[in-house]
């Protein structure tokens, strides 16, 4: 039985959101491929999802030195641990994003800050640094206004770069994305581009499923 940990970074209603229509597209065909694949959430925007600030650094200072965390630091790291763990334990993830301004929204960092933890998900060799994690798949699925997979703002895409590069610092190179984009551009199209991005979406849930039953 797969595990999906769908990380929803949107903080708008699923009916107002290009992104995470078809992130929900994309979940509803895996489950009819696999309806027992479970399905977690991560409401980033409703969450306790903690920055890497002054209090977080004090604490892995102390873990080096093994000196004793104060209240504060043992729940931030504590909070932070619980988020690694239910990443670690998923298969599957699908990352819903919208572009915002030529980025993500910041709690999508702050999220990836949480589980890129040296000893855990990657480490340091001789030969520079390792990620730790096998057999995982990430599926990102992102809305943007204008168009960045081919064209004039091809070299302004950073956010899937990102994303993709730092999965595979992780140890994640099973990597696909589903773009729907071009909405602002062309809003009397926005339905049918929509639609389009739903039809490969229905497309690799098919493939991924196939895949997972024969691994
Ligand atoms: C704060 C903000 C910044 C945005 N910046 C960009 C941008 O840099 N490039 C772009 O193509 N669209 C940009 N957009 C448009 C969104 O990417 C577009 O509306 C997309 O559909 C948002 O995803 P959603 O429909 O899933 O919410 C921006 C929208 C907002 C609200």
């Amino acid at each position: 039985m797969t595990k999906i940990l769908y990380i929803n970074s949107n903080p708008k209603a699923v009916d107002q959101s290009f992104g995470l229509q078809l992130g929900q597209h994309f979940l509803e065909e895996w489950l009819k491929n696999e309806p027992d694949a479970e399905v977690e959430t991560v409401n980033l925007y409703k969450e306790d999802i903690p920055l890497i600030d002054e209090v977080v650094l004090s604490a892995w200072g102390k873990f080096a030195v093994q000196a004793e965390l104060t209240a504060e630091e043992a729940a931030k790291v504590g909070r932070m641990n619980e988020i690694l763990e239910q990443f670690l334990a998923a298969d599957v993830y699908v990352f819903a994003t919208p572009m915002w301004n030529l980025s993500y929204p910041p709690l999508l960092k702050a999220y990836i800050d949480n589980i890129t933890i040296a000893g855990k998900t990657f480490k340091y060799t001789e030969n520079g640094p390792q990620g730790l994690l096998k057999d995982k798949t990430v599926v990102h699925v992102q809305a943007r206004g204008g168009i960045y997979s081919e064209g004039p703002a091809a070299q302004l895409e950073f956010t899937n770069n990102y994303l993709q590069s730092i999965m595979q610092f992780i140890g994640i190179t099973d990597y696909h994305h589903l773009f729907v984009e071009g909405m602002a551009a062309t809003p009397d199209r926005a339905e049918e581009i929509l639609a389009a991005a739903k039809e490969k979406a229905s497309e690799l849930a098919a493939q991924l499923t196939t895949s997972a039953q024969l691994a």
